[in-house]
């Protein structure tokens, strides 16, 4: 099963998400991938309203905090997600990292606590155009995998995201080779740290995934799926793309 998960973002208005769902309905494909959206957290129950009507679309968050509880004020624990019926949560995005500041550290102690929660995690990581302009792409994703997943037990409950970040929004996809090198490279780490099991977690691409170009990076052996921003949010080029995933599996 290949996957399709829409990173919403900061994105979607009542009046989209309904426009969303009923496009989705009126579509009626024969869905045979995992497709799952993110939206804004406060969505998350009226997307989990609307994804149970259509029996197959999970529901996540885009981040949870790090704490239990108590005085962190505008932050939502895993434990809450949980409690509201939220399948997943994506943690260390590439946006979470460069906006607010969000380190490996801080990345490993979230993704310990929705796993603990019970969440299944997407755990994004990617290099900067700088990073692999100087030949420091493996070296970053090496860090990244190695500190953010510190201390982590093998889980069924985990998903790696590999997203260059000059890819993401930016309408340039990483070309299948491209995307398809840093999939070996960052499944062989997975193997490396966890055995066998290690090399069975699913690594999704994103970065200007579109339906257009989805097929050719599905075709490659270490890509499971894609994390998608921009074309995730109209119903035709959701549907697009889980037409696209549901022929490859
Ligand atoms: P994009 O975003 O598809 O709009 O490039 C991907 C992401 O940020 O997860």
């Amino acid at each position: 099963m290949k996957f399709v998960v829409g990173n919403w973002k900061m994105n979607q208005n009542l009046e989209d998400i309904k426009k969303f769902f009923m496009g989705i309905d009126k579509l009626k494909f024969d869905l045979k991938c995992e497709a799952w959206i993110a939206p804004q957290a406060v969505h998350i129950p009226i997307l989990k309203d609307l994804a149970f009507t259509l029996g197959k679309v999970k529901i996540g968050a885009q981040n949870c905090s790090e704490h239990d509880n108590g005085a962190f004020t505008g932050e939502v624990s895993a434990s809450t997600l949980a409690d509201m019926g939220v399948e997943f949560v994506i943690i260390g995005h590439s946006e979470r990292r460069t906006i607010y500041k969000e380190t490996d550290a801080t990345i490993n102690l979230k993704i310990k606590k929705a796993l603990e929660k019970g969440l299944t995690v997407i755990f994004c990581i990617g290099e900067t155009l700088t990073e692999r302009e100087a030949g420091k792409t493996f070296d970053v994703l090496k860090t990244q995998i190695t500190e953010g997943l510190k201390g982590i037990a093998i889980s069924d409950s985990l998903l790696v995201a590999y997203e260059p970040v000059w890819a993401i929004g930016t309408g340039k996809t990483a070309t299948p080779e491209q995307a398809e090198e840093a999939h070996a490279f960052v499944r062989a780490e997975l193997k490396k740290l966890w055995g066998p099991d290690g090399a069975q977690i699913p690594i999704l691409y994103g970065g200007s995934v579109k339906p257009s170009n989805f097929a050719e990076l599905l075709m490659k052996p270490n890509i499971d799926g894609g994390l998608v921003g921009g074309a995730s949010l109209k119903a035709e080029d959701f549907s697009g793309l889980c037409i696209a995933a549901s022929q490859n599996l």
